[in-house]
């Protein structure tokens, strides 16, 4: 790897969770659009690694990436790195005192961290690392506790938690510069959260959907399937006016039974708006009411930023949506008048997927980012089968695996012209644009038995979908 040569094109570590892995890519790419730069790895890149080069950035991209990701854990100005410490120490001995000097004054402070990944040192190990570096100018004192400067030496042994070699794969060392915001993935946990419902979604990935659909300050984004409201909660975290529908009542008027232990009823207070305040984001929020996804109220505009969403699939209960005059039908067996109007009827899954990429052809502005989960059966799943409208460009699929069988796939699509008039009917009824024929065929197949290999825990497995 070239070394750098100034601080104008300094290389940039990003450290990795090691969770949702599939993720990570999207998040940072989508962080990195939203201030118009693009994904510069270096020679080395592996997705999988939790150490990623980065070029082309400056301090104030990597800090501006870092107030957002809740997949980087926190971010490096790097010095050097090796396969080796001998290769790690010429690395180190080649970049630019000029870069490194104003960290190393004689009236500063400082400490140095050692991280391991896929193994545990030593406390004599460590110090033993740390003695190694004095090769290295530092001038200042150290302090334990509350240092000016940070520095961080990484040792990755690899992924195979099976196979830990003796020495490290690769070493790096660098600058300390700003920590991510996995501190979000605690401090919103739906354990802790004032309204909940048995599909609310996890705090760690609202916030990653909620990177990936580019949020922004002063956005307006929107749920239409927004039941308690988490990715309203994750989208005014981040500065976005937020608003949603819900086909459900009593979710939408915080009434009817609670989803928690030990309380039968929802509390007066339980409600999205409450929600919003717990965080103090309360100032972000717009409003939510009741409608049914399959009959949109809102007038034909490009309304908004981003439409961020985790319709039902049909799990818990087979998907609703309302009857109309239109679904009138002779019955069958002449128990209804023949003007009887259904209550609701079934939505089947493929057109929940077909109308969701419709409105938001219609509804997003041009840019905007429409981000939403789709459940699939692994065994049958293929990209062909990925709902298409012509005014939508796919920018990534990501899956989370819920059983040995099944997943949802997180897929985000922007748009890229508006819809024509035709085009907006013909996608309705052409097999090109609506390939999912997922139906309800899903929720048959999440019972089929074939889920159980992994015994109950896998049953109850968070699907989220109803
Ligand atoms: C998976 S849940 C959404 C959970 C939400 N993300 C949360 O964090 O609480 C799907 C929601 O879609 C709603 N829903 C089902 N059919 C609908 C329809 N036809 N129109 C609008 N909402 C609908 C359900 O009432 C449910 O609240």
């Amino acid at each position: 790897m070239a070394t750098t040569t100034s601080r104008s094109c300094l290389q940039y570590l990003l450290h990795l969770a090691q969770d949702n892995l599939d993720f990570r890519l999207p998040e940072i790419k989508a962080l990195l659009a939203l201030r118009g730069k693009p994904f510069l790895p270096d020679a080395n890149f592996k997705e999988k690694s939790p150490f990623w080069c980065l070029d082309g950035l400056c301090e104030e991209d990597v800090r501006g990436i870092m107030a957002r990701s809740v997949c980087a854990k926190s971010a490096l100005e790097l010095w050097g790195h090796g396969k080796s410490h001998s290769e790690l120490k010429t690395s180190l001995l080649n970049y630019p005192s000029a870069n490194m000097l104003p960290f190393m004054q004689k009236d500063s402070t400082y400490r140095i961290n050692v991280y391991t990944f896929n193994k545990t040192l030593e406390m004599a190990d460590r110090i033993k690392r740390i003695d190694s570096l004095e090769y290295l100018p530092f001038e200042g004192t150290v302090s334990l506790k509350s240092p000016e400067h940070i520095f961080c030496l990484l040792e990755d042994y690899g992924t195979d938690p099976n196979n830990i070699p003796e020495h490290p794969d690769y070493i790096y060392f660098g600058r300390w510069i700003v920590d991510g915001q996995r501190e979000l993935i605690r401090s919103h946990s739906v354990k802790s959260r004032h309204f909940i419902g048995n599909t609310s979604m996890d705090a760690g990935l609202s916030f990653i959907m909620a990177n990936q659909a580019k949020v922004k300050e002063n956005d307006l984004v929107f749920d239409p399937f927004v039941g308690t409201g988490s990715l309203l909660v994750a989208c005014s975290q981040f500065g976005a006016y937020v608003c949603g529908t819900d086909i459900d009542y009593n979710t939408i008027h915080g009434k009817g039974r609670s989803s928690r232990k030990n309380q039968k009823w929802r509390g007066p207070d339980e409600n999205i708006r409450a929600n919003l305040r717990q965080y103090g984001t309360e100032k972000m929020y717009l409003d939510v009411m009741v409608s049914d996804a399959a009959k949109p109220v809102w007038r034909e505009a490009e309304l908004f930023d981003a439409i961020i969403t985790d319709p039902p699939y049909g799990i818990r209960e087979s998907t609703r949506r309302t009857g109309s005059h239109k679904d009138i039908t002779k019955p069958p067996d002449g128990i209804y008048a023949e003007s009887h109007v259904p209550v609701s009827q079934a939505y089947h899954l493929s057109d929940i997927f077909t109308d969701l990429l419709h409105f938001s052809a219609h509804h997003l502005v041009m840019g905007g980012r429409l981000v939403y989960w789709l459940p699939v059966h692994r065994p049958e799943y293929c990209e062909e089968m990925l709902p298409l409208h012509p005014s939508l460009q796919l920018i990534s699929n990501c899956e989370q695996t819920l059983s040995s069988h099944t997943s949802r796939r997180l897929i985000t699509m922007e748009k890229i012209k508006k819809p024509e008039e035709l085009e907006g009917l013909a996608h309705l009824t052409d097999p090109r644009f609506c390939p999912y024929q997922g139906h309800n065929a899903f929720r048959e197949k999440y019972f089929s038995g074939v889920n159980k290999r992994c015994g109950k825990d896998e049953e109850k497995s968070d699907v989220s979908g109803e």
